[in-house]
């Protein structure tokens, strides 16, 4: 149920492969890789013939988030890639419901997510389609930023929608998790987290990706 998906925009690039094993190897359950187009959001960082490169090092689910305006075009090429969940922002210039069920007939989960700024309602004409709904938890765009609080209430109506229609969907946060916030974010009902930089920047990366996991557990769904 609960997920630690350690974001690689955090690792070094230089190194790729053996970050992705060390991941492995500290227990993480999904990797998230961050796809941005420097037009979408104002960073550049790769693509699908990168994520078919290191699909090889690892056989932890790769949990692709899409931060690019025209995500249609390249479905195929991240699935082919090895992508075994794509997130696209409703945000996008692309048809939504063309882009999901593109993804799913090639037999990859599907996701959408909202940056900050947008209500998680856009999300739920989609919601029977989809195995996981990201909810943004900083400007998307770089790692390191401050986590927003203000966003549990997205995560309280999405979990409310999902539970209330029977859904087997996932809810993940992305942005500032860390050891201080991720009890905030399972109270609300998350249950896959990203988290970039408190694993990559941790001495102790194992047991960083441990005490998430283990607060997460402890509070999900607790009430405040
Ligand atoms: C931000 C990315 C995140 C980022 C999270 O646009 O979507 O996945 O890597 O990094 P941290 O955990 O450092 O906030
Ligand atoms: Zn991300």
């Amino acid at each position: 149920m609960i997920k630690i998906s350690p974001s690689i925009l955090s690792c070094d690039y230089g190194k790729m492969a053996e970050e992705l094993t060390c991941m492995e190897h500290c227990g993480a359950d999904y990797m998230h890789i961050d796809v941005m187009d420097g037009h979408f959001v104002p960073n550049i960082t790769l693509g699908a013939p990168v994520i078919r490169c290191i699909k090889k090092y690892t056989d932890v689910p790769f949990d692709v988030h899409l931060m690019i305006s025209e995500p249609l075009k390249y479905i195929d090429d991240f699935c082919d890639a090895g992508a075994d969940i794509i997130t696209v922002h409703t945000e996008c210039d692309s048809p939504l419901g063309e882009t999901v069920d593109k993804i799913l007939a090639r037999g990859v989960k599907a996701s959408l997510t909202v940056k900050p700024a947008t209500p998680v309602e856009e999300i739920f004409p989609y919601l029977d389609k989809l195995s996981m709904v990201l909810v943004m938890t900083v400007e998307p765009g770089f790692g390191g930023q401050s986590f927003m609080a203000d966003m549990m209430g997205k995560v309280t109506a999405l979990r409310q929608e999902i539970d209330r229609r029977g859904l087997d969907c996932d809810i993940e946060v992305d942005g500032g998790i860390s050891e201080k916030t991720v009890a905030v974010a399972a109270k609300a009902g998350a249950n896959v987290f990203v988290a970039g930089n408190a694993v990559f920047s941790s001495t102790d990366r194992a047991g960083t990706v441990r005490v998430l996991r283990e607060l997460a557990e402890k509070n999900y769904l607790k009430s405040l």
